[in-house]
């Protein structure tokens, strides 16, 4: 089962970006941590990162024809990008969005997704364990706890 793991704007900085909000590891450390979880849960993950809208939209586009799901931290994008929106509405796999930072708990507005209502779920606050608990939503509403 392939999993698609897409991050968006800025999500490269990742370690060197705000590290108080975001903290001190790099995406591709989160990437390696989060591939050896999914390894033991026989899943296979496929990363993405961009920092382009239409880069998103293009990869949503194409997961729907060989994933299982995606996890996808769209980053600002999240807070108003209508085309993601439209994009994730358009394909039949689950997509559950993450944030590493609580988005409810900073300004007001991150505190508005307008992808969350296209979402099967979001998980937020929970630094880089955001995206292995959406490994695990997404093994839990697969129905295959392996
Ligand atoms: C973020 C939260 C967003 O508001 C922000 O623009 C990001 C990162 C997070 O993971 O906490 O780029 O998605």
């Amino acid at each position: 089962m392939k999993i698609l793991v897409l991050n968006g704007p800025n999500l490269n900085l990742l370690g060197e970006r705000e590290p108080t909000v975001y903290g001190d590891n790099s995406l591709q450390s989160i990437n390696e941590r989060l591939s050896a979880k999914a390894e033991k849960m026989g899943f296979q993950l496929d990363f993405f990162q961009t920092n382009s809208e239409g880069g998103i939209i293009d990869k949503l586009h194409e997961a729907r024809r060989d994933c299982a799901g995606v996890i996808l931290n769209a980053g600002a994008y999240t807070h108003y990008s209508y085309a993601i929106r439209d994009a994730i509405a358009a394909i039949k796999i689950p997509v559950i969005e993450v944030h590493l930072s609580n988005v409810d708990n900073r300004e007001e507005f991150r505190k508005n997704s307008v992808i969350a209502p296209v979402c099967r779920g979001s998980i937020s606050g929970f630094g880089e364990y955001s995206y292995a608990l959406a490994l695990d939503a997404l093994s839990y509403i697969s129905g295959d706890e392996k």
